[in-house]
C-alpha cells in the first residue's frame, strides 16, 4: 500500500485579525509535528499575506480559502487566483460546504474555479460533503460522487496531479457532531474508488482524502486511524494553538 504524508490542515474561516493571525502562526511555527504531517493554514484574506510572510521558511504552508474563476476584472469583493498567490498562498479550498450553501458556488462554478486555480498552479483541496437530508435518505455515495464528477469535469489525473480531497459532511461542521470513524472511513473508501475508477489507482492510491468536521483533540486519533484518511481540515479547533498543535501531533 502507498504510504501517504498526512496532511493537517487548519480553515481560518472569517476570524482573527490581523494581530490574532500573526500570534497563531508563530505559535504554530514552535509546535512539534512528530508525524512529519504536511501543515496548511488558511487564514481570511485581509490576513493573508502576512501570514505567508511570517510562515516563509518555515514548513507551514498557506492557502486561500477561495479564489474566483477569473485572473481579475469587475468582481467586486472576489479574490483571483493570481492575487491569492501573490499574497502567498500554495494551496486554495474550493468547495467548502459553507462556499457552496452560503454562497451559492454550484459545481459549475466549482469547475471554473478548479481551471483558474491549475492555471496558476495552486494546489487545490476539494471539498466535499452531504447535508444530513442526504444522508438518511441514503444519497450520500451519490451525492460525493456527483460533486466530484461535475466539479474536477474536464481535467485529467496528470492535470489534477497533486488534488487534495476533502470529505466534510455538512452536518458535523461546527455542530460538534463527529463523523463516526467508521462513517468517515466508508466514504473515504467511496472516495478512493471513485477515484481510481475514473483516474486510475497510481492517482487514487497518492490522493490524500483529508476528513473535515468536528474534529478535536479528543477525536483526531481514532479518525486518523482508519486507514483512507489521510489527514484532517479543522475549524474551530484550528484557531487555538495548543489544540490545533496536539492534532498535529495526533497518535
Ligand atoms: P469545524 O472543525 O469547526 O467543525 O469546521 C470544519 C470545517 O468546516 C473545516 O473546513
Amino acid at each position: 500500500m502507498t504510504k501517504r504524508t498526512p496532511i493537517i490542515a487548519g480553515n481560518w474561516k472569517m476570524h482573527n485579525t490581523l494581530a490574532e493571525s500573526a500570534a497563531l502562526i508563530e505559535a504554530l511555527k514552535k509546535a512539534e509535528n512528530k508525524n512529519e504531517a504536511e501543515i496548511i493554514v488558511a487564514p481570511s484574506f485581509t490576513s493573508l499575506a502576512e501570514v505567508a510572510k511570517l510562515a516563509s521558511g518555515s514548513a507551514i504552508k498557506v492557502a486561500s480559502q477561495d479564489v474566483h474563476w477569473e485572473d481579475k476584472g469587475a468582481f467586486t469583493s472576489a479574490v483571483s487566483p493570481v492575487q491569492a498567490k501573490d499574497a502567498g498562498a500554495t494551496h486554495t479550498i474550493l468547495g467548502h460546504s459553507e462556499r457552496r450553501s452560503v454562497f451559492g458556488d454550484t459545481d459549475e462554478i466549482l469547475n471554473k474555479k478548479v481551471a483558474a486555480a491549475l492555471r496558476h498552479g495552486l494546489t487545490i483541496i476539494f471539498c466535499v460533503g452531504e447535508t444530513l437530508a442526504q444522508r438518511e435518505a441514503n444519497e450520500t455515495i451519490a451525492v460525493i460522487n456527483s460533486q466530484l464528477e461535475n466539479g474536477l469535469k474536464g481535467f485529467t489525473a496528470e492535470q489534477l496531479n497533486g488534488l487534495i480531497i476533502a470529505y466534510e459532511p455538512v452536518w458535523a461542521i461546527g455542530t460538534g457532531k463527529t463523523a463516526t470513524p467508521a462513517q468517515a472511513q466508508e466514504v473515504h473508501a467511496s472516495i478512493r474508488q471513485f477515484l481510481t475508477d475514473k483516474y486510475g489507482a497510481d492517482f487514487a492510491q497518492a490522493t490524500r482524502i483529508l476528513y473535515g468536521g468536528s474534529v478535536k483533540d479528543s477525536n483526531v486519533d481514532e479518525i486518523m486511524a482508519q486507514p483512507d484518511v489521510d489527514g484532517a481540515l479543522v475549524g474551530g479547533q484550528a484557531l487555538l494553538a495548543d489544540k490545533f498543535t496536539r492534532i498535529i501531533n495526533f497518535n
